[in-house]
């Protein structure tokens, strides 16, 4: 049978991966307290649907940053896509341009910046920024040059996560997949991932906001002492983000923490989120709490890991049907219409 939502397609995926593939992408750090927890706390919100309301003319489109998306969830940053499927990225941007959304390209990616900029989708570069400032200034400048709209600074990885599932598989990225932005016959991803810096604060966050010349998001923020500070340094707008569990186990899951940091916000720059999306329902929770607009990572991989572009593609598309039925049923003819009234904890379990 078709698969009908993205729970399908995580089982699908399952069986065509490799199980050290699989357990790359679906792992998270430590004891995956915090993975589990992303999916888990969706489930703590419930929604406050208001009747009688006229949703006959619904949208799902909104912006983002001033960009024109279909829906309020784009493309998370994903690293090493060609592990999932031979296309890798390039499928994934394609299917980020059929649903009319934006594809956040991730510095350890198996196609180059120019690759995804002749696919012309909407797109966004993931930056790590390394010890060696010429590498950083590089993978800008391709940014740059492929007509990237935002840089998107991950600033919750200064050292990887503790990954066991990898340990248990000797799961390695395969040698003959380099990290494409660094050029054939570069360096290998552990070379890379040591090369990340683990000494950025956020005076460096000014110097690339001015340096870059792009509007610049920073993902990684958990608490609304870093949201203020992301706003008091020039950021143009923050993700809310846990790396998908894959970094510091035991935080809070990031819905949870979301009204926080749109509080500290306070209106001033844009406020995203990623971690654990997996239903349109899910979407309208994070835009009752004060988001812009999700960013998904698992779910579009498992697509193109089952079916390449078209099951990306499908993947996004089974989304955003989900986010408009969610919606109408909501009682809100649009993302802007989703107030704070919508949602509310669920009972504490007895
Ligand atoms: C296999 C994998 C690789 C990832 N690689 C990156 C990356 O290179 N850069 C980055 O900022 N985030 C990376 N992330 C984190 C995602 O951008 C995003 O925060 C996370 O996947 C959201 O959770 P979800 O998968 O439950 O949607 C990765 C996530 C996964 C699952």
């Amino acid at each position: 049978m078709e698969p009908l939502n993205v729970w399908d397609y995580e089982r699908l995926a399952a069986e065509r991966l490799s199980v050290g593939a699989h357990g790359y992408y679906a792992g998270g750090a430590d004891d995956e307290v915090t993975l589990r927890d992303n999916v888990e706390a969706f489930r703590r919100w419930r929604l406050r649907p208001r009747m009688l309301v006229d949703v006959a003319t619904c949208t799902t489109a909104t912006t983002v940053l001033g960009h024109d998306v279909s829906m309020p969830l784009l493309v998370a940053p994903v690293a090493f896509q060609r592990v999932a499927h031979p296309d890798g990225e390039v499928a994934m941007a394609l299917a980020a341009k059929a649903a009319g959304t934006i594809m956040c390209l991730s510095t350890l990616s198996t196609s180059t910046p120019a690759e995804i900029a002749a696919t012309e989708a909407p797109r966004w570069f993931q930056l790590y920024v390394f010890r060696d400032e010429g590498m950083t200034r590089d993978l800008i400048a391709q940014a740059r040059s492929g007509g990237f709209g935002a840089l998107v600074l991950t600033i919750d990885a200064p050292t990887r996560g503790n990954r066991e599932r990898d340990v248990r598989t000797a799961f390695a990225i395969p040698e003959d997949l380099r990290i494409a932005a660094f050029g054939r016959g570069g360096m290998t991803p552990q070379q890379v991932f040591d090369e990340v810096s683990p000494s950025l604060t956020w005076h460096d966050l000014e110097r690339l906001c001015s340096e870059s010349g792009l509007p610049l998001l920073v993902k990684g923020v958990l608490t609304a002492e870093d949201a203020k500070l992301a706003c008091e340094h020039g950021a143009h707008g923050v993700v809310v983000s846990n790396h998908g569990g894959r970094q510091l186990d035991g935080v809070s899951a990031t819905i949870d923490v979301l009204e926080e940091v749109v509080e500290a916000v306070d209106g001033r720059i844009e406020v995203l989120v990623d971690g654990g999306v997996r239903r349109g329902t899910d979407v309208v929770k994070a835009l009752a709490l004060g988001a812009r607009a999700v960013l998904a990572g698992r779910a579009p991989l498992w697509g193109l890991a089952v079916d390449g572009e078209a099951g990306a593609r499908r993947v996004l598309e089974l989304l955003r049907r989900e986010i408009l039925s969610a919606l109408q049923l909501v009682g809100c003819s649009s993302p802007a219409d989703v107030t704070r009234d919508r949602v509310t904890r669920a009972p504490a379990a007895r």
